[in-house]
């Protein structure tokens, strides 16, 4: 019983010190072996850029740059809205701007995908609709941006 006792004192003792360990990292200015702090970089679809010269620390392993955070534009049209509230639950709609132009049938067989294998819980009328507008949208006949 004692020993119990004293182990989940123990225990707590280390979960607090974890926890003011963590909070004073955060609070650092600056963390060791980083040289380059990261930044959310706004949208830079399209243009060419140089990198801003580096400021590498003596000791530094390893740096860290810009995020890709940005998000292009879904093409309006029916269906746009249920793509971004359906297929932006796991990860962002970049990963259907970022696809080249593909076929329909591809398009459908990775809306299945999504469904099937990584249990996306899109009703099967909403799921139509998607196809529809991935088919009207991003298929090599149809995309323009
Ligand atoms: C349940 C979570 C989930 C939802 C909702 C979801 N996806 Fe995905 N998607 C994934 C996972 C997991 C991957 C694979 C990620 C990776 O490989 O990095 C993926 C990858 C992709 C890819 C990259 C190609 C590939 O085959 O890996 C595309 C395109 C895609 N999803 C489109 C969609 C579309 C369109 C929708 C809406 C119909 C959607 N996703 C909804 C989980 C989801």
């Amino acid at each position: 019983m004692t020993r119990h006792r004293s182990l989940a004192i123990g225990l707590l003792a280390a979960a607090g010190a974890l926890a003011s360990a963590s909070t004073a990292l955060s609070q650092a200015t600056k963390v060791p072996g980083v040289i380059q702090e990261g930044n959310y970089d706004p949208g830079n679809l399209g243009m060419s850029m140089q990198p801003a010269p580096r400021n590498d620390d003596a000791g530094a392993v390893y740096a860290v740059g810009a995020w890709p955070t940005y998000t292009p534009p879904l093409v309006d049209g029916d269906g746009k809205a249920l793509v971004q509230s359906f297929c932006g639950i796991c990860h962002s709609t970049t990963y259907i701007t970022m696809q080249p132009p593909l076929p329909g049938a591809t398009w459908e067989h990775l809306v299945d995908k999504m469904i099937g294998t990584f249990g996306a819980p899109i009703p099967e009328p909403a799921a139509q609709a998607i196809i529809a507008y991935l088919k009207s949208h991003y298929t090599p006949e149809t995309r323009k941006e």
